[in-house]
């Protein structure tokens, strides 16, 4: 028998570099949500405050996107770099940039070509461009776009302020966008593709977006009717967006010390289950208990046990935050995508180890977290569902209404607004457009000399909303609705006009 050796030996070394195909192969994770993320990430990092995404239609169909930052944007030397797959630049201690992967990962995985244009401030435009489907006899030769392109490019009329500075990345021949010419599909696939970015970016950067460090917005570009649409803002989405937890002493923060590292896991407990955007999340809430991970203001990973305990569904109201800090970095991995969180033993080690401050451990925390689930459930078997408010009332209101009320789904909101009306009456009910009208006459004297604007007199209005708005519901009026509307319509009437004399 040969005798085992522990080493290997080598006889000189020849060079062997990656074939370009596998600019193909990365990325694979990817969505086009988590891919957008990453390339928000970027823009964070250039320190750009506006990011504006457009889908470019042609002939029907979505075929190129755009996104557009005012950040600082690349010179001719670092946008070699940064076209460099695998080139990690010296990172920041804020930065979310890790792999030097992220740009391309993310581009191949949507799309099959990559341009990237981009101005720093003082130099000019430059350009350069990756495509798949060069072929493998092109290696790893990068094109050249010339700078009067990247130049015209960058200076569209992109509606977000740019300066001197910032970059736009394209991707044409997007693949993953909708497969049909069928107008109607091709619309509701759109649709969809917005409306679920728009969620996770929402989700992942909700620091960011409620700090108003930055703002990302969608908008299509139909090149053969030289139309843009309207922009659609993504708005934060914030998993611990409840109006008030379920006990007075939460959230708790549990903190470890074991080896010299330390870990904090901060606590939360939603007051029960709720049809709110911020429970509900990007799916089956059921799947959204558990551990967040937070680094750099950026959510990595909504939700998962990760070994600390078996997700179930009486655990459904808990949710923890945990920020993954420079001094911790060592005990979790991330996966290139920024989607997935690997913890390592020390990991659970830290999660028995923690207490807070009154002497409450994590495992306490999931017996009181399936109390509270026991009790928001006996407390309130079931709530009437109803058409959430739209305009008409402060923010802070209309999730709170969202926290409390479950949701009649499929409908468009209810808008609560002031018209000029031909009569005296107080209220019209408009099913149509989705709007509960109120008289202008009567306006100024209920504000009593408040200023008015869209979301004055709150309380006015949510009283309204919670006696009137299930009439909202349904093909058609009832006529026990329509009673109720005549008897509404009097005493309202009669009320509002003895308060004005
Ligand atoms: N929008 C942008 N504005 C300015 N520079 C950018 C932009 N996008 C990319 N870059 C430059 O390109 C480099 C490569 O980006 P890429 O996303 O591939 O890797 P990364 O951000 O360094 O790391 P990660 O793989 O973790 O995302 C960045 O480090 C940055 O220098
Ligand atoms: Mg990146």
């Amino acid at each position: 028998m040969v005798e085992w050796s522990q080493d290997v030996p080598t006889d000189g070394s020849i060079e062997l570099p990656p074939d370009p195909s596998t600019l193909d192969a990365i990325g694979r994770n990817h969505s086009m949500e988590t891919a957008l993320a990453d390339l928000v990430d970027n823009s964070i990092d250039a320190g750009a405050t506006h990011v504006l995404i457009q889908i470019v239609k042609v002939g029907g169909r979505p075929r190129s996107l755009y996104i557009v930052d005012n950040g600082h944007g690349m010179t001719p030397t670092t946008i070699d770099t940064a076209m460099t797959v695998g080139h990690r630049r010296e990172y920041r201690e804020r930065d979310l940039g890790h792999f030097g992967l992220g740009l391309k990962a993310a581009s191949f995985s949507q799309a099959r070509s990559l341009t990237v244009m981009s101005k720093a401030a003082g130099h000019d435009a430059v350009g350069r461009r990756w495509r798949l489907d060069d072929g493998p006899q092109r290696g790893f030769a990068c094109d050249v776009v010339p700078g009067q392109f990247a130049s015209e490019e960058f200076k569209r009329n992109w509606q977000i302020p740019i300066g001197e500075s910032g970059t736009v990345i394209r991707w044409d021949d997007v693949v993953s966008f909708a497969a049909t010419n069928d107008p109607k599909n091709v619309e509701k696939i759109l649709n969809h593709t917005i409306t679920t970015a728009c969620q996770h970016l929402g989700m992942v950067f909700h620091r960011f977006l409620e700090d108003d460090k930055i703002s990302v917005e969608f908008q299509v570009h139909d090149v053969d009717l030289s139309f843009v649409g309207p922009p659609v803002p993504v708005t934060p989405l914030n998993p611990f967006g409840y109006a008030r937890p379920a006990r007075p002493d939460f959230p708790k923060t549990l903190t470890a010390h074991v080896d010299g590292l330390s870990l904090a896991f901060r606590c939360h407990l939603w007051p029960g289950r709720s049809s709110s955007a911020q429970f509900m999340l990007t799916g089956n809430p059921v799947d959204h208990q558990g551990l967040y991970f937070y680094r750099r203001g950026r959510l990595l990973q909504a939700g998962g046990w990760v070994g600390v305990h078996a997700p179930h569904r009486r655990l459904a109201l808990a949710r923890v935050e945990v920020e993954i800090g420079t001094e911790a970095i060592g005990l979790f991995q991330f996966n290139p995508e920024k989607s997935r969180v690997l913890v390592g033993p020390e990991f659970a080690m830290l999660a028995s180890a923690a207490q807070s401050s009154d002497g409450m451990t994590l495992a306490q925390y999931f017996e009181v977290a399936e109390d509270v689930f026991r009790a928001a459930n006996k407390r309130a078997p079931k709530r009437t569902a109803m058409i959430h408010p739209g305009t008409g009332l402060p923010p802070r209101l209309r999730s709170t209404i969202e926290n409390e009320i479950p949701q009649v789904l499929g409908e468009k909101p209810i808008d609560i607004r002031w018209d000029t009306f031909p009569d005296d009456s107080f209220f019209r009910v408009d099913r149509d457009e989705h709007t509960l009208w109120l008289n202008k006459r009567y306006r100024k004297m209920l504000l009593g000399g408040k200023h008015g604007g869209l979301n004055d007199l709150p309380l006015l209005k949510s009283l309204l909303y919670l006696l009137i708005g299930n009439v909202f519901e349904g093909d058609y009026l009832g006529p026990r609705d329509k009673d109720n509307i005549d008897l509404w319509q009097a005493v309202l009437t009669t009320a509002v006009q003895a308060e004005r004399q």
